[in-house]
């Protein structure tokens, strides 16, 4: 091994060394604010209650005030949850399992939801998929963000199609709506972490499902047009090949 060689490694070491040690701050830190957050939000909840019951001149402006306070401490809360799940991605707990069970658990689980929100979902499940292996959790995690993100794309209902199919050793998994679609500039930033262009959105649902796919080493792309839909594409590497 050459002496500069010698330096890149041990530099490398030490890059990896601080970045682990930031991580595991900034997890920390996310945890330190949580009980907090949770004690100034529980305490607005009883200052709402207090004013609502007094004979307060101004009430209606303090009530509303304080219900302003809430809603972002609310907004706090979700994006340390969704931090804390981002960070979280690491170590997987794989087992061999059939992509097409857990897609169908998860409908199962989303469809009351979806249907509230005039969301129908059209399963096309290909048959003799081969084995997978996947953290079932983390795949259900995937499914629920990349739903989530449909349905909210289509505020006054629509479908989502949900498809899986085999190519090419690999196993795929693949999600479309018919919602409003991104523009160029917004798709080239889905998956750069706190990029969103909801009001109360955290910017975290689609790194952490990039995460979640690199970690399965794995792949995902998009393609959208506005007004039409979107559509991701997401391929796993076949177990044992
Ligand atoms: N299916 C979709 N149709 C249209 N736009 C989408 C779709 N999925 C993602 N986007 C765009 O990508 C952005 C980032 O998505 P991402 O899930 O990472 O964050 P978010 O949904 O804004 O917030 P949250 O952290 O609550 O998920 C969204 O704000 C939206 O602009
Ligand atoms: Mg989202």
């Amino acid at each position: 091994m050459s002496v500069s060689t010698h330096l890149e490694e041990s530099e490398r070491q030490r890059l990896l060394d601080q970045y682990a040690e930031i991580a595991a701050l900034a997890g920390a830190l996310a945890h330190e604010i949580k009980n907090p957050l949770s004690t100034i939000s529980m305490n607005l909840e009883l200052l709402t209650e207090d004013l609502n019951e007094g004979d307060i001149p101004q009430r209606e402006r303090m009530v509303r005030k304080v219900s302003t306070v809430q809603k972002e401490c609310g907004h706090l809360q979700e994006i340390l949850d969704d931090f804390l799940q981002f960070a979280r991605v690491g170590e997987l707990e794989l087992t061999e399992s059939d992509l097409n069970q857990v897609v169908t658990e998860f409908i199962e689980f989303f469809q009351p939801q979806a249907a509230e929100y005039n969301v129908e979902i059209s399963p096309h499940l290909a048959s003799g998929l081969p084995r997978v292996k996947l953290d079932q959790k983390l795949i259900r995690q995937i499914l629920m963000n990349l739903a989530l993100n449909a349905q909210q794309a289509m505020p006054d209902g629509g479908r989502i199609e949900i498809q899986t199919l085999s190519l090419d050793g690999e196993v795929q998994l693949v999600l479309i709506d018919d919602g409003a679609g991104m523009n160029e500039r917004t798709r080239d930033k889905i998956f750069d972490i706190f990029y969103s262009t909801k009001s109360g959105g955290s910017g975290l649902g689609l790194p952490t499902v990039r995460k979640i796919v690199t970690a399965h080493h794995g792949t995902i792309s998009c393609e959208s047009e506005l007004e039409r839909g979107t559509r991701f594409q997401i391929a796993f590497p076949v177990a044992d090949r």
